[in-house]
Order: structure tokens, then sequence, then C-alpha cells
């Protein structure tokens, strides 16, 4: 029987649980954007209640970007001193940390919001030395790997989906293509720094007419567990999948499929609540490792009670009012 709690193997990471803090902007920081000692507070909350790996909030590459004013940025001038307390933390609990590089606008230098149609290939070179020296930072702040995100409808999603991507030379048309733009960049960062995990957040699927079906989706997976990312995790905000015990929900289905697929690890997230649908989905599909993000914006340190009393509900009601508001605060507990 699979338990949430139990330890396990994430790739080359070893996790102390099979939870991951998902990506959550805090927007804790302070006049001239350094961190509160709420931030580390909340590090602290979680590393040490029982959860597996955290992934941080989402970094922006610069300043002008759509969710600057909610996320955390790299350049700023405390970023590897600060953030260096923040992986520490972590680790003084052996929780490995994820930091998430995350980007809706890409300025190539001409144009403040080159769509991926518009960019040409110095552009993309940009682009892609810009994330690799994002990979770097985070190494320098002590992060044990990255997590870019290429899902909901950030850039790179925009990027490697066909509704978006109409170029016509090595960057756009089949997967491979409108894909490499990543794959090249995770080729890099493996080559030069072997030991630093990357992870790529992905949509299962969208719903736009000729955008990322399922199958297509799929592929991008196989394509970017051949370039050497290190593990895939699924984005699905708004899909509630929560096992019933009696049919699989599509998107458990899709899941199992890509599990089957690839053999790196796959994160499965969005609405888990309490401990005994998530061992319950656990134990009735391939999935392995499973993200929360609302109910720690609720309650830090809820996992110390759930791996005491082996069960647990979270007080988090999924209203997305911590979403909505610039800071992520709870506003009813
Ligand atoms: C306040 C808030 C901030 C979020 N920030 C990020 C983020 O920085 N990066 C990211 O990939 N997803 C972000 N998300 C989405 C979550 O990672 C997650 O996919 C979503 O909340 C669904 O999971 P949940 O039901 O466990 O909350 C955020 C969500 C919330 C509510």
């Amino acid at each position: 029987m699979k338990d949430i709690f139990d330890e396990c193997q994430f790739g080359e990471l070893k996790l102390n649980s099979r939870i991951v803090r998902t990506g959550t902007w805090e927007t804790e920081t302070e006049d001239g954007g350094f961190l509160s000692p709420a931030a580390y507070d909340k590090y602290e909350k979680i590393a040490s209640s029982g959860v597996g790996l955290i992934i941080s909030e989402m970094f922006v590459l610069d300043h002008k970007d759509r969710f600057a004013p909610y996320s955390a940025n790299l350049n700023y001038v405390g970023f590897v001193k600060e953030y260096k307390m923040i992986t520490d933390i972590c680790h003084n609990y052996d929780i490995p940390i994820l930091g998430q590089l995350a980007f809706f606008y890409y300025d190539d230098g001409d144009n403040q919001k080159a769509e991926p149609n518009d960019l040409k290939i110095e552009g993309i070179r940009k682009l892609q030395a810009e994330v690799i020296m994002a990979a770097k930072k985070f190494s320098f702040a002590g992060f044990d790997g990255m997590q870019i995100d290429v899902g909901n409808n950030f850039y790179l999603t925009r990027f490697i989906n066909p509704y978006f991507n109409q170029r016509k030379d090595q960057y756009g048309g089949s997967t491979e293509n409108r894909v490499r733009i990543v794959s090249e960049i995770i080729k890099v960062i493996k080559k030069t720094m072997p030991d630093f995990h990357v992870s790529i957040r992905i949509n299962p699927w969208d719903v736009r007419k000729d955008g990322m079906t399922a199958e297509e989706s799929l592929k991008v997976a196989k394509e970017l567990e051949l370039a050497g990312a290190d593990s895939i995790q699924l984005t699905a905000r708004t899909i509630s999948y929560l096992y019933d015990g009696r049919e699989k929900n599509p998107f458990l289905v899709y899941v199992d499929n890509l599990i089957d697929e690839i053999d790196i690890p796959v994160i499965l997230g969005g609405s888990l609540r309490d401990m005994k649908s998530m061992n319950d989905v656990l134990n009735h599909s391939n999935v392995e490792f499973m993200s929360m993000s609302k109910p720690f914006v609720a309650q830090a340190d809820f996992l110390t009670e759930w791996k005491a009393n082996g069960e647990g509900v979270s007080i988090c009601q999924s209203c997305n009012n911590c979403y909505s508001k610039k800071t992520s605060t709870c506003f009813k507990y």
C-alpha cells in the first residue's frame, strides 16, 4: 500500500514524503523587494511539517512581466544571500527545493512583448541564455534544481502550442520543433550542471481549437524526457479529479498513460484536500507524487497534524481569494 508519507526517490533526489508544495507566489517582500521575516517563517513551517519537496514561488525573468507584482525576481540585489537562507532552512530538514521560473512576456530587445512567432533566432538564443543563467543563479542560492513553467498560459507554453506557434523554421511545425527551444535549454543545463534537477510544468491539454491535445502533450513530455528533463509536473488548477471509487476521471486516465509512457517522475496536483482521497488515488493509479498549493496558504504546517493522526482534511475552502489578491494570504483563516 502506498501512503503520502512514504519515503521515496524522485529522480536523484531522496524525498521524505510524496507531497510536493507546489509553486505559490508569496509576495512576502518589504521595501526594495527584500524578503520579510514572514517568508522565512513560512518556509520553516512548510519544511518541518512532512512535505517531501518544495517548489518555490515563481520568479520572473524581468520586472516588466505581467506577474512581476505578484512574484519574485532573480535580479534583485539580495537574491543569492536571502534565498541561500531559505534553501538552508529547507536543507536543515532534509527537504529539497526547486526554484521556479515562469514568465508571461518576453522582451527580445526590439519588442517588449515579442510573441513566439515574432522571435528571430537571436531572440531565441537570448531567451535560452537568460533561462540558463537563471539556472546558475538558482544553483548559487542553494536550490537543488529548477522548474521551468511550460504550463498555464506562460510564454514557453504558448511557444510549444500549435495554436500560437506558426513558425516555419526549426522552432515550429512538428512537436520536436516546437519543443526544441526548451529541449536545447535542458540539454545545456544538464550538460553543465548534471546534478541540478530540471523539472518542467506542462498542461495536459487545453481547450483551444488546434491547440494542445492530450495526445500531443504526451509527445511533448516524451521530447522533454529525451532532452534530459528529470521530472514533469502537470498543471490542472481547474480540474478536480478526486477519485470517487467508481470510475476514473479522464484526467486520471491521462496521468496513468503519461506515467506509462515516460520513465521520469510525474507530479499530479490540483484540488487535493484530504489524506484519505489522496491515498486512494495513490493506490488506484500509477501516481506517486502529489502537489498542493492553497492548503499551505491556509495553514503552512497542516501536514504535521496529518502525519501524527494518519488522517486529515485541509481547512482550505478552495475559494481562490488568495490567488486573486496581490499577497497570497488566506483571508478566511
Ligand atoms: C496564491 C497562489 C499563487 C500561485 N502561484 C503560483 C506560482 O507561482 N507558480 C505556479 O506554477 N503556480 C502557482 N499557482 C498555482 C498552484 O501551483 C496550483 O497549481 C493551483 O493552486 C492548484 O492547486 P491547489 O488546488 O492545491 O491549490 C498559485 C496558486 C495560488 C492559489
